[in-house]
């Protein structure tokens, strides 16, 4: 009797496991637990049972009645999950996959900057290479071998003649070399030096000024790099001119600016003097003229170097010059 019972539990899950859709399980519980069903017929029987067997066939005959009841509640509520649109099983209110979008660097934004405004001045882009021979980026701008100049930037030497270039400079002569007067570049680029704090990065970028043409002087640099300035800044920031040395110019002259985080108060960023230098700059030297062949008693010029990061970090008011090269997207994501 108790083999009976338990043939129907089995023969009843091996059919529900056959079934793919909703009638074929309603069918099977019309054909199990109806009212001519085989439990139902099952227990109806019982008492034909010897009495010592009643109480435990009635017993497990309705667990297993409850057993599956519940089993083809749990099919038919599955099934109805799979066939449901796809939009009713899809949680709209939950947060969706963003995609990063990525910016311009804030050096690159600025470089670009600066180029748009010396192009509307009448310069040329030009650009040079990164490694350079120790003649454009030292002798041709008139710093001799074992001149003490070289102390002021701490080269990284790839060999006894080839360097990472330490300034944009170098584009000046190689420039001269292919191009006769007028000329009015600026060079854009990276440049190295072994040098690392809070204003200085072994990697950093430049944009080189040059413009030689007859009668150019003094004034008309200073005019040309405060004009530059008012328009990267505004019309109101001050400058300075600084008088300096710089082999390859003569007079020399660097341009500070009021440093715009502590507006000239000083901070950490300004070493506390108020302002900061931003570039280099000077008479082209007639040795560096005469190195490219140039009528010096007919040409003179200026040129100019100036740091990105020093500009970009007054521009965005950044206190340090290496988070531009710590790839923090929290941080580049904000300019
Ligand atoms: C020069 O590199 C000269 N070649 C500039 C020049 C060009 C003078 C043409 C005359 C004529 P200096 O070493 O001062 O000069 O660097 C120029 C600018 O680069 C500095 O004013 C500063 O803004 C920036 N700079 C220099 N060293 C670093 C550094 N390690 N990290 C970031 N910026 C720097
Ligand atoms: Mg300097």
């Amino acid at each position: 009797m108790e083999n009976t019972i338990e043939r129907i539990y089995s023969d009843a899950m091996d059919a529900l496991a056959a079934a793919t859709d909703s009638d074929s399980i309603n069918q099977l519980s019309i054909q199990y637990l109806g009212r001519k069903g085989r439990i139902t017929h099952f227990l109806r029987n019982i008492s034909r049972l010897p009495v010592e067997q009643r109480p435990q066939a009635g017993k497990r005959a309705n667990e297993i009645k409850r057993l599956l009841e519940e089993k083809f509640d749990h099919a038919l509520a599955s099934l109805s999950e799979k066939t449901k649109p796809v939009a009713d099983r899809i949680d709209v209110s939950l947060p969706g996959l963003a995609m990063d979008i990525g910016a311009c660097h804030p050096i690159t934004q600025i470089t670009n900057r600066i180029c748009n405004i010396f192009s509307q001045m009448g310069f040329d882009v030009v650009q040079g290479p990164e490694v350079e021979t120790d003649y454009y980026n030292f002798e041709a701008l008139n710093i001799p071998k074992n001149h003490p100049a070289r102390d002021m930037q701490d080269t990284f030497y790839m060999s006894e003649n080839v360097v990472l270039r330490t300034h944009t400079s170098p584009t000046q002569p190689r420039v001269m070399e292919k191009r006769q007067p007028p000329v009015r570049i600026i060079a854009p680029g990276k440049v190295y030096r072994c040098d690392s704090d809070l204003t200085h990065t072994p990697m950093f970028h430049q944009v080189e000024g040059l413009l030689v043409d007859r009668y150019v002087s003094f004034s008309d640099l200073k005019g040309v790099l405060t004009a530059f300035i008012h328009q990267m800044f505004d019309d109101q920031t001050t400058l300075r001119f600084r008088p300096s040395f710089f082999p390859f110019t003569e007079p020399s002259a660097e341009v500070d600016i009021r440093c715009v985080i502590c507006r000239g108060k000083g901070c950490r960023v300004c070493s506390r003097t108020g302002w900061i230098e931003i570039l280099g700059s000077g008479m082209v030297h007639p040795a560096v003229l005469e190195n490219v062949e140039y009528d010096t008693s007919r040409y003179t010029g200026f040129a100019f170097g100036m740091g990105v990061e020093r500009i970009a970090m007054l521009k965005f008011g950044i206190d340090d010059i290496r988070r531009y090269f710590d790839n923090d997207s929290r941080f580049l994501s904000q300019f």
